[in-house]
């Protein structure tokens, strides 16, 4: 099964899928470092790139289009505008790529598109419509939509997004993937001997623990079980409300790169060849791979079930 992946970042979506097995033949970023770690660890390399000024026809056939494509403006950290200024971003990109791809004769089977927990309800669930409104009508695919929490895959993280599925075979009776039992907790994923740089100062211990003002008090909670959801400005070192930090030997330090890593799913082996702050940034925006793998299990299932997986 051939795989196209846009916006591919580091590759968490796309481990998922070619761990069970699907070939990703094409996948594409325009950051130079999330480029730079998909390569080191996946044969086929990406291309980099603005996907709005790739030439679609260069975009080869695929069965599989995948994509978690960029948050703005559906985020809730976004400006929730709203379509208006949607219209001829991202979204609209793909839908062209997968209409080229049927022009060129072959129309994909499946899409998996990924993107924040609140797009349903986004734009008071306008953006949604619209989407699901090109996906059915325009494109034809027969679409399911839910929201997976990355605790429910085995992964002591705190991390809900929405994914949506659609099959261009209207027999496709697609189940989202059980959930499963957790085992771990974010202590099992620590790192030991970790280097000085991780811990913090005794300056900005105050800061990192209070509790803002006003509206914005919220919970400086650190040792967490389940960690926050990582955010793609984990460098910036937010407050423990909003972040994850540990004790480590007595000392209250932020979590390295491989416990985000780890934290997202992927596996010991994955290389991390770029700084702290561009690997904290492509763990944050990454799908958690033990997430997309049941996805991608199912979608594989699906498939079979219909007959066409090859
Ligand atoms: C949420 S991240 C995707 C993470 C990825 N699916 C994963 O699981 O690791 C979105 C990615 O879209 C890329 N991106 C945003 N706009 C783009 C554009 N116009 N062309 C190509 N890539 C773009 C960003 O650089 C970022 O890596």
């Amino acid at each position: 099964m051939d795989v196209v992946s846009l916006f591919s970042g580091a590759g968490g979506l796309d481990l998922g899928f070619h761990q069970q097995n699907f070939n990703i033949v094409w996948a594409n970023d325009f950051d130079k470092f999330a480029i730079q770690t998909y390569n080191e660890n996946f044969s086929n390399p990406a291309t980099f790139g603005d996907l709005n000024e790739i030439e679609l026809d260069s975009i080869p056939l695929a069965d599989v289009v995948i994509g978690g494509f960029p948050c703005q403006p559906f985020s809730m950290m976004g400006h929730e505008k709203g379509f208006e200024d949607a219209r001829g971003t991202l979204f609209f990109r793909i839908v062209e790529v997968i209409n080229s791809m049927s022009k060129r004769g072959k129309k994909p089977r499946v899409l998996v598109l990924e993107n924040v927990r609140t797009l349903k309800t986004h734009d008071k669930g306008n953006t949604y419509k619209v989407i699901k409104n090109i996906l059915e009508n325009e494109l034809g695919y027969k679409v399911f939509t839910q929201i997976l929490n990355t605790v429910n895959y085995g992964i002591p993280q705190t991390r809900n997004r929405t994914f949506i599925v659609c099959f261009a075979n209207h027999d496709a009776q697609y189940e989202f993937p059980k959930e499963v039992e957790l085992k771990l907790t974010m202590q099992d994923l620590l790192e030991e001997n970790v280097d000085q740089k991780y811990f913090l100062s005794d300056k900005i211990i105050p800061t990192i623990l209070s509790e803002g003002t006003g509206g914005y008090r919220a919970k400086a909670e650190i040792d967490l079980p389940v960690a926050r959801p990582l955010t793609a400005t984990m460098h910036k070192m937010h407050r423990a409300s909003q972040d994850n930090y540990v004790t480590d030997n007595g000392r209250i330090r932020r979590l390295t790169p491989r416990e985000a890593a780890r934290l997202q799913g992927f596996p010991e082996e994955f290389i991390i060849p770029v700084s702290d702050t561009q690997a904290y940034r492509q763990f944050g925006n990454a799908v958690t791979v033990a997430v997309s793998n049941k996805v991608a299990e199912r979608v594989k299932t699906t498939l079979q079930e219909l007959g066409e997986w090859n």
